[in-house]
């Protein structure tokens, strides 16, 4: 539906089923935050639940509380949630380390078992991570890491390998066709990694339904799990069986309170545990969750899209492209406008309290998180925008200044 005036951006907040969790979140006032697609905010149930292990387990108990308040399991148990949320098995999931480490064990772990030639994969334009996490680890053990055109690498899974890819591009948001790569994947004997950072928490994923069996993604984007929450490692039951961790940490051990000097794998998907889970990490991401046990992702991903929507037919009258799907296609939920004083125009954004983000070299980023944003902030910010360009309001020295996160 193209929205054309404030008024019919306000008649839609009016009949949002999703209107109501805005008041969930803790939201600095004058702030519409556009950034959910790279750090989420804070619930109050991720509040509540963080002080309650602080406060009460840590602070009363102490180690007793590695037992009695099931902090020992809380690896498996959010791993479940996260399960429902993706549409995987419970017990196929665990919540560990960052994205990175854990491409790395799960890249690791399942190239001896995909069949052809072992070669990593993946497409140029990924996240930068797992370009370097696939190359370095293409370089230990020997293998190639190839990386291919952007939409080549369904044609490449024909020859095998391992291939790794985000189900939602984190620069241009297009949204991966999971079945059909999967299609391709099967047909060759190739192993797909999905990487889900940008798309858990924000669309209905439904991965196992799809044929997906490995992927790793984050919590602390539309999951709102907080800063430098831990990431999780999806596996399927049968592939982890025969699959070896290369990072084998005492957690990962079959019996860790046995002190056994020899290695022996954990059933299942405990395997890919190595150290120390973060518990207070873990407690923030528990209270996120919580609110998405009322959340319908089909409908999360609907607005997110309709947002968007808005986002793209405004800047489109304002002459700016996008290197995003355009109006009424299918993608995440974020839109990436283009323009060569990005920077600046983010900063200047900021400045009005619209808080977007700026990847290199002119892509301003802006998220739209279903559960707290409305048709009006979106409306506001695009009017903003308009005045920043129209008035050419980023061109003060003080916006060309850099921080060191962008
Ligand atoms: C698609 C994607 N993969 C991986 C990462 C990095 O995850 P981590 O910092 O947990 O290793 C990000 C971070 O934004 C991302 O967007």
């Amino acid at each position: 539906m193209h929205i054309s005036s404030r008024e019919q951006a306000l008649a839609l907040d009016a009949t949002d089923p999703l209107a109501a969790f805005k008041g969930r979140f803790r939201l600095p006032p004058g702030i519409t935050y556009l950034v959910g697609h790279s750090l989420g905010p804070v619930s109050e149930s991720a509040i509540a639940r963080l002080n309650a292990h602080a406060q009460g387990a840590w602070a009363v108990d102490i180690v007793g509380a590695w037992n009695n308040a099931g902090w020992i399991d809380l690896p498996h148990q959010l791993g479940a949630r996260i399960a429902a949320l993706i549409g995987v098995k419970p017990d196929s999931v665990i919540v560990c380390d960052s994205v990175s480490v854990n491409l790395f064990k799960l890249a690791a772990a399942a190239l001896p078992l995909s069949k052809g030639p072992k070669v990593i994969r993946l497409e140029a334009d990924e996240f930068p991570t797992d370009k370097y996490i696939a190359e370095r680890l293409a370089d230990l053990i020997g293998v190639p890491c190839e990386v291919v055109a952007p939409e080549a690498g369904v044609d490449a899974l024909s020859k095998g390998g391992v291939f790794i890819r985000s189900a939602v591009n984190y620069r241009t948001s297009e949204l991966a066709n999971i079945e059909k790569v999967e299609e391709a994947a099967r047909a060759s004997g190739a192993l797909v990694i999905w990487d889900l950072s940008h798309a858990t928490g924000l669309i209905d994923l439904d991965l196992a339904a799809k044929g997906g069996q490995l992927a790793v993604g984050c919590t602390y984007k539309y999951l709102n799990g907080g800063p430098g929450a831990p990431a999780f490692l999806y596996a399927t039951k049968a592939l982890c069986e025969q699959m070896a961790t290369p990072l084998p940490g005492w957690l990962g051990h079959r019996t860790p309170f046995d002190f056994d000097p020899r290695y022996q794998p954990a059933e299942g998907i405990t395997r890919f545990l190595a150290g120390t889970p973060p518990i207070l990490a873990l407690a923030a991401l528990e209270g996120a969750l919580d609110l998405f046990e009322e959340v319908d992702l089909s409908v999360c991903h609907r607005k997110a899209m309709a947002l968007g929507d808005l986002c793209l037919s405004y800047a489109d009258e304002l002459g700016l492209s996008t290197l995003s799907p355009p109006a009424g296609q299918r993608r995440g939920g974020h839109i990436s406008l283009q323009h060569e004083k990005g920077y600046e125009i983010v900063q200047a954004l900021a400045e009005r309290g619209r808080k977007a983000d700026f990847r290199a070299p002119e892509t301003i980023r802006l998220g739209f998180s279903p559960l707290f944003l409305s048709y009006a902030d979106v409306w506001d910010t695009m009017e903003d925008l308009a005045a920043i360009l129209n008035q050419r309001l980023w061109d003060r020295p003080h916006f060309a200044k850099r921080g060191k996160v962008t």
